[in-house]
């Protein structure tokens, strides 16, 4: 200030008295700012891949007055309001949960104009992250808590926090003062973490008491085998589901919580599997060209198939036909006499699947298509029946 007022009589050159001002002017617009209104949390710009739709933003101010003209907006004026804010040692740390979108995130934080830019890439699994890779942006590089958020954030928690510390000194009640949105808006809960024991998987088993918190990536299979003992016979079945054998478990279950029962994040019996096995979304939305296998109403595809893994092919609890007359008792047992006299039901190879034994889905598709019963042709004209029994072949 005092530079600019001694140089303001020398009218000689205007051109520098204005440069002088205007650099000292945005020195001083960001000392101020840089001083009182500080952004802890995220960094400016950043890729986040995660499950969780939300970010928070914690902002420190060392002003008082500021408080009341704080405000975080997103790109199309929301205005996003506070959780929280607390004191301590003469600074205020407010708290927010940015909502997120998949893809660019832009949040204006004034007064001084700073923005933050989120880029959300939403995932159903980490289990496939590089957490090495320098675009992934963690919280947790290097320690639980930074120094920052420690004074607060410790084993002797703030008074207004929902939980009391595990006696057993146990850092997980920590973790729980920052991730308890974790736990919110969620009916079917993962018992370890309803029970705050986020030790159990978080931290490296190699080096427990070490500060630092992993994804379990990698083997989350081992990680869930470790408890769910009775489970690991999935892994030596002869037939195991996709995801269930790469050990992909969290693509279905939340290890936290989540909506649906087992924690899954849509109804296990059918939504869940449709959204990976796009074909089959036919069989739960109406069409009235399509004839749909009854039961999928009901008990859904996991009335046949397991998700994990079982005995069978495409992981059925029975062979075909066993299953099929498990519902259809009429047929049970029988080895001929549907659909017409002494058809045989089982035995012979199957003429239309290479290197299939004759049986039910020789002939019905079980999910459905565009022909009465589901036949794998139109019954009508017996075309069905020609596709095995080609003219003049009696085959
Ligand atoms: C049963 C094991 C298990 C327990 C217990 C557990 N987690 Fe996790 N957590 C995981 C796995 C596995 C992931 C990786 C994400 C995925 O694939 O679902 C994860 C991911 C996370 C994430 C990142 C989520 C995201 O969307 O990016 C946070 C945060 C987290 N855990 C916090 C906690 C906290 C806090 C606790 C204790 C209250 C806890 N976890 C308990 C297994 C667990
Ligand atoms: C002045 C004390 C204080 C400081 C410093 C502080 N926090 Fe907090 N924070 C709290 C309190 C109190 C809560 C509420 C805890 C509870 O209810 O269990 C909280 C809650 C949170 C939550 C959970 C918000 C939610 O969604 O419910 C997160 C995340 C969080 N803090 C992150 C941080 C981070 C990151 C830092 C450091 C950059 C930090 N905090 C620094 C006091 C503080
Ligand atoms: C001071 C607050 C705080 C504490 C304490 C804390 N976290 Fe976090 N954690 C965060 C924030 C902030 C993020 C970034 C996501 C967000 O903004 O909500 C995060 C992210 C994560 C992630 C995703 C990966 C990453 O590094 O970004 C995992 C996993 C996780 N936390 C687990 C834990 C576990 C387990 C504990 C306890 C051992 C713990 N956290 C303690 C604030 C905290
Ligand atoms: C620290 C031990 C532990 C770990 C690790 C663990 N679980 Fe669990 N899990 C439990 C306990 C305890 C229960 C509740 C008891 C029960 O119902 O079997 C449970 C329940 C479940 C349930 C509900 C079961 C039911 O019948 O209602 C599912 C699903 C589940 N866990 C999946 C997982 C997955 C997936 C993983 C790996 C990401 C995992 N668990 C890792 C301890 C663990
Ligand atoms: C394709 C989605 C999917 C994957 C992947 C998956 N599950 Fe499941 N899981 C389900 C569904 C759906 C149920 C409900 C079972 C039912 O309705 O019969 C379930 C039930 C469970 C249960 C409770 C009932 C039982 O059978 O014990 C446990 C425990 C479990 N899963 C653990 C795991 C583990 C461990 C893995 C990884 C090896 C895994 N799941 C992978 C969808 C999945
Ligand atoms: C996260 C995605 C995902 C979900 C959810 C999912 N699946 Fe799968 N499913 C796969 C993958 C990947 C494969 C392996 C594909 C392959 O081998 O061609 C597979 C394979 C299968 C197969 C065997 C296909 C074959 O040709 O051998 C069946 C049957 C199946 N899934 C049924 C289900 C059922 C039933 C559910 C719901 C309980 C379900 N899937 C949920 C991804 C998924
Ligand atoms: C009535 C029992 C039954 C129900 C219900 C059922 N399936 Fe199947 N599914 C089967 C049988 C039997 C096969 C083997 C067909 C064959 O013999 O080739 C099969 C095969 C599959 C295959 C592998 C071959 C293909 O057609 O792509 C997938 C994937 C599959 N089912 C997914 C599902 C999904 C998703 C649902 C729920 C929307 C479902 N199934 C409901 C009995 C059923
Ligand atoms: C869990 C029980 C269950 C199993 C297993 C089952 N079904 Fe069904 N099926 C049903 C129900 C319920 C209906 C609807 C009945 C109705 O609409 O009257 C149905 C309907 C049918 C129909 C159409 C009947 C009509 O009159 O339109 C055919 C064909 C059929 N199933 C064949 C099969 C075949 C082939 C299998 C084995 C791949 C099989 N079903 C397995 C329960 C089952
Ligand atoms: C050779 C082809 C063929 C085979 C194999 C076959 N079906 Fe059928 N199925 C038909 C035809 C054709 C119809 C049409 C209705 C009719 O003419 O009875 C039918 C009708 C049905 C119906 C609905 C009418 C009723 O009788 O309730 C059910 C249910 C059924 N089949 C179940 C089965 C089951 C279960 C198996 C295996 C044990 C099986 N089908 C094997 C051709 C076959
Ligand atoms: C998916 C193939 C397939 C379809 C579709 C099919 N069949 Fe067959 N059919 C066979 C096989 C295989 C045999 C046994 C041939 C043998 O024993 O060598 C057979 C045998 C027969 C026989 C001789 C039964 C006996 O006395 O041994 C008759 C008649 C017959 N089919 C009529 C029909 C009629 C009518 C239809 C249509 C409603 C039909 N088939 C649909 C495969 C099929």
């Amino acid at each position: 200030m005092h530079f600019f007022l001694t140089s303001l009589p020398c009218t000689l050159c205007r051109c520098i008295i204005i440069t002088v001002f205007l650099s000292i002017g945005t020195f001083l617009g960001q000392e101020v700012f840089a001083d009182e209104i500080r952004v802890l949390t995220p960094p400016p710009e950043g890729i986040y891949y995660a499950k969780l739709n939300y970010k928070h933003l914690v902002i420190k101010l060392t002003d008082n007055n500021d408080l009341n003209y704080l405000k975080v907006e997103t790109t199309s004026g929301e205005t996003i309001q506070p959780i929280g804010k607390w004191e301590k040692q003469g600074a205020i740390y407010v708290h927010f949960r940015l909502p997120l979108k998949a893809g660019k995130n832009l949040f204006e934080i004034n007064p001084g104009k700073q923005y933050v830019k989120v880029t959300f890439k939403p995932l159903r699994s980490l289990l496939n992250l590089n957490l090495r890779d320098p675009s992934v942006h963690l919280f947790h590089k290097r320690e639980i808590a930074p120094a920052e958020c420690s004074p607060c954030h410790n084993e002797n928690l703030p008074k207004d926090a929902q939980i009391t510390p595990l006696p057993f000194g146990d850092i997980s009640s920590v973790c729980y003062s920052c991730h308890r949105a974790l736990l919110e808006n969620v009916d079917w809960k993962h018992s370890p973490t309803t029970n705050v024991f986020c030790t159990a998987c978080h931290l490296p088993e190699s080096s427990v008491k070490q500060n630092t918190i992993i994804i379990p990536a990698g083997k989350v299979e081992t990680l869930c085998f470790r408890c769910h003992t009775n489970q690991k016979k999935w892994k030596d079945m002869p037939h195991v589901h996709g995801p269930a054998g790469t050990g992909d478990c969290t693509v279905c279950h939340n290890p936290h919580g989540d909506k649906y029962k087992f924690q899954l994040w849509a109804p296990g019996e059918r939504e869940l599997c449709v959204a990976c096995h796009d074909d089959k979304k036919f069989m739960l939305y109406k069409d009235r060209r399509m004839y749909v296998h009854g039961i999928v109403s009901g008990t859904g595809c996991t009335s046949c198939h397991d998700p994990h893994a079982t005995e069978y092919r495409f992981q059925l609890y029975k062979p075909i036909s066993k299953l099929c007359t498990s519902c259809h008792t009429k047929l049970a047992g029988l080895k001929r006499g549907h659909p017409i006299a002494k058809h045989p039901l089982a035995g012979p190879k199957d003429p239309l699947r290479e290197g299939r034994r004759f049986t039910c889905t020789s002939c019905h598709n079980p999910h459905g298509n565009k022909n009465k019963y589901m036949l794998v042709g139109e019954l009508v004209g017996q075309k069905v029946c020609i596709k095995c029994h080609q003219r003049g072949n009696k085959k």
